[in-house]
């Protein structure tokens, strides 16, 4: 049996560091196993220019631990009054990554989000033209549209003709939720790809609502029924490079998830490379952890593959890590994958 790994550092191309008290309790969780994140930009006010991009990333690495190596690679928030010529100045100089595409009121901080995509064509015609990647929330938020059916209504809605009408347009549908997403980007061959989460390859709705409601659960988009958590897993350790790691961790004080009306997301930062290993183990796939959590998403973004390496070992006795932890917003739960993991990260350097 496997009980030693040795990857490259790996990389979370999906990740929420949030703010001040916030961000300063979490970062070191991200940091410690992942050498870069896909920082999300929905703050309240969002990131939407360049220069807030700028000033949002030295406050990341402000709060990065001494001496660790872990670099924020940044993304703008796209509104319908979104400068063309700003993002691709932001994205010349090296300080976006990325800009981040949330439909309007489709999760957390998402009111500025877009609601005529007209009025973005411009600036989607310019991040073609300059290779700039889009990553989409692709849920529509259509009241008269189930939950369940927000993403699949997305992609033959929303997401299809824009692709179509964008040519040469590099996307990322992230945290696929769906057999419909897997099957999207499995059948486009270029300048589409899609990241998948750890809590939503191992929690299906039931774990949610069934026997009690479990507001740690609830994360946007909301995990479906199992079909679609059995097409996850098999897109994840499938080997196609069309699918990696974005763990979408996002961090609430337990007082807004534990409400009447509990925010969305799952705090996997602490633990996801963890779950994720023995996921893989599961799957019998821990040959194509490497490719999933440390090459697919930097062959996709045109980045060289961290030098540093990270070891996960596989011990007699489970992983312990603390089930929520501490912050100067109040506590905040750290996602229970709900069995044991053998797997832990090492060290990471
Ligand atoms: O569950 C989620 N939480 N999904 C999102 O899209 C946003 C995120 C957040 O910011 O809390
Ligand atoms: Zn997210």
């Amino acid at each position: 049996m496997t009980r030693h790994l040795i990857l490259p550092r790996p990389d979370d191309w999906h990740l929420h560091l949030r703010d001040g008290a916030m961000l300063a309790a979490v970062c070191s969780e991200s940091a410690r196993d992942f050498a870069r994140a896909i920082i999300m930009p929905n703050l309240v006010p969002p990131v939407v220019t360049g220069a807030e991009a700028a000033a949002y990333r030295e406050r990341i690495l402000a709060a990065r631990p001494e001496g660790r190596d872990f670099t924020p690679l940044m993304t703008l928030y796209l509104t319908e009054e979104t400068d063309p010529a700003d993002v691709v100045r932001a994205h010349a100089d090296g300080i976006v990554t990325a800009v981040k595409l949330y439909p309007a009121g489709a999760t957390t901080n998402s009111a500025s989000g877009v609601t005529d995509f007209d009025r973005v064509r411009g600036v989607l015609e310019a991040m073609a033209g300059a290779g700039i990647p889009l990553c989409v929330h692709g849920e529509v938020t259509d009241p008269e549209v189930d939950i369940f059916d927000r993403e699949a209504v997305f992609i033959e809605r929303v997401l299809d003709p824009l692709r179509r009408a964008t040519p040469g347009l590099r996307v990322v549908l992230e945290h696929v939720t769906t057999r419909e997403g897997v099957d999207y980007v499995r059948a486009h061959d270029t300048g589409l790809a899609a990241t998948l989460t750890v809590h939503h390859l191992v929690i299906n709705r039931n774990h949610i609502l069934a026997g009690g409601i479990r507001p740690h659960y609830y994360c946007l988009p909301v995990a479906k029924r199992e079909a679609h958590r059995l097409a996850l897993r098999a897109a994840a350790v499938s080997g196609d490079a069309r699918f990696f790691l974005g763990t979408d961790s996002a961090p609430h004080p337990d007082a807004a998830k534990e409400a009447a009306c509990g925010c969305a997301g799952c705090f996997t930062a602490p633990n996801a490379l963890a779950i994720l290993a023995h996921v893989f183990e599961e799957e019998d796939a821990l040959d194509r952890l490497e490719g999933f959590a440390c090459r697919h998403g930097p062959a996709f973004y045109g980045l060289p593959v961290n030098e540093g390496t990270i070891t996960l070992e596989r011990r007699d006795t489970p992983a312990r890590w603390p089930a929520r932890i501490a912050t100067g917003d109040g506590p905040v739960t750290v996602f229970d994958p709900g069995f044991e993991v053998f797997w832990q990260v090492r060290e990471a350097g």
